[in-house]
């Protein structure tokens, strides 16, 4: 099905609309541009909405769960059919108390010492992965690293975890862009597309109910939460966050590193010459290319920062320009590798904060070894194409290798 007619953004500050193509390939442009001019922005599209700017705004409002709530997670035309305070994917559309006790009960399979475990199994996926891009040819191979290597990495690992078939990677991969970039699709369409991946995934979970085994799907279906079983809703709204957290937004980092990587030699140099500045390097590309912007709704009209918040409106949380607030961050607008203060909010802040950080992190640090370690230095082919909506990250980047 073809998308309506977009309506031209006629303003970024009173207009702005995320899923427009041009957002996300001018985010920094356009945050900073907003960021002296307003600082909260408004639109009235998806029912109206916000766009807070500075740190200390996105802060406020991601502490406070008192007047937003985190029911839907997806800005959309779409009203969520479900209520607060568990909404369809929990932990992350839950909001207190039930959100603590939906999210404790995932913890332990994302805690460091558990995800230590997976360095191995990912190194070698990434070798792996590495290998299938064929032969190379110095100064002559062009390879489209979004989507050979930046959505393959995480897409590989969660779909592991999860115990799914390795044969459905792009199925996930598909999965994945409707639910987080097709935002302004006629509901029908949206809610078809909804359809696909709960049936999907009904099939795993149908699957795993006849051979139990030792991944996160069985982990989940065995949890209990209030010491009874989950709902059957809650299985599956788990499962499909921790399918759709995992990948999107690896997959973006990943890209965004890569792409700076190919166009700072310097930056490229020092790592392949002191790995050891990998960890902090990975730190300052979470901050520098954040991708995630979460979603709140207005749960009673209020003043906030001089700006009336009615009842229902959309509040995004846009952490990537929180960690370019000049207020906030030295040198904010530029990549310091070995920055040494790096208290950025790529993962969020407060009650929702990322439970897959450690993961993410390893799968960013190993994955750039990794890609290092085969390709000291490589360029960019002609400019990246942008996902549209709340992750933003490259889906299409080509380099040329240029020394291997
Ligand atoms: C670079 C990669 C990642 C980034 C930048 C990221 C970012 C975030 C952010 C900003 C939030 C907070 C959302 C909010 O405030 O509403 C969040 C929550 C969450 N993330 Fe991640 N994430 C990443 C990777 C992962 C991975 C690999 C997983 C697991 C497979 C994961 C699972 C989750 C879950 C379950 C939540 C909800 C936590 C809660 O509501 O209590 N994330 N993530």
């Amino acid at each position: 099905m073809s998308r309506p007619m977009r309506q031209e953004v006629a303003d970024w500050a009173s207009d702005f609309d995320l899923a427009d193509p041009e957002y996300n390939s001018r985010a920094f442009e356009i945050w900073e541009s907003l960021r002296t001019r307003c600082p909260l922005a408004h639109s009235s599209r998806y029912g109206g909405m916000w766009l807070p700017l500075t740190f200390e705004m996105v802060r406020d409002i991601a502490y406070d769960t008192t007047r937003f709530t985190s029911r839907s997670a997806v800005v959309s035309n779409l009203p969520s059919e479900f209520p607060e305070p568990i909404g369809n994917a929990p932990p992350i559309t839950s909001d207190p108390p039930f959100h603590s006790e939906a999210r404790r009960l995932l913890l332990p399979a994302f805690a460091p010492k558990r995800v230590k475990k997976e360095e191995q199994g990912i190194r070698q996926l990434c070798r792996d992965t590495l290998g299938e891009l064929g032969e190379i040819i110095p100064g002559e191979t062009v390879v489209d690293v979004a989507r050979q290597y930046a959505a393959v990495i995480p897409t590989r690992v969660i779909s592991r975890m999860l115990g799914f078939p390795a044969a459905d990677h792009a199925l996930l991969l598909g999965f994945v862009r409707d639910a987080l970039e097709a935002i302004d699709l006629p509901a029908d369409e949206m809610a078809a597309r909804r359809d696909r991946l709960d049936d999907y995934l009904d099939r795993q979970i149908e699957e795993h109910r006849r051979h139990p085994r030792d991944d996160l799907t069985s982990f989940i279906m065995g949890a209990q939460i209030f010491d009874q079983p989950l709902t059957p809703q809650h299985v599956r709204g788990s499962i499909a966050l921790l399918l759709l957290a995992g990948i999107d937004t690896t997959w973006s980092v990943l890209g965004s590193s890569i792409a700076h990587l190919a166009s700072h030699a310097d930056d490229r140099n020092r790592l392949v010459t002191r790995p050891e500045l990998m960890p902090a390097a990975v730190e300052e590309f979470l901050r520098a290319f954040a991708p995630v912007t979460a979603a709140r709704i207005v749960k009673q009209g209020h003043d906030f920062h001089g700006s009336r918040l009615q009842e229902e409106e959309w509040v995004l949380l846009p952490f990537g320009a929180a960690n370019r607030d000049p207020k906030a961050f030295h040198e904010a607008h530029h990549v310091v590798i070995d920055r040494k203060v790096n208290r950025h909010l790529a993962f969020g802040i407060g009650i929702h904060r990322c439970i897959g950080s450690h993961l993410a992190r390893l799968e960013l640090r190993v994955a750039l070894e990794e890609f290092l370690a085969s390709f000291s230095a490589f360029e960019l082919v002609g400019s990246p194409a942008w996902s549209s909506g709340q992750i933003r990250g490259p889906r299409s980047l080509r380099i040329r290798i240029l020394a291997s």
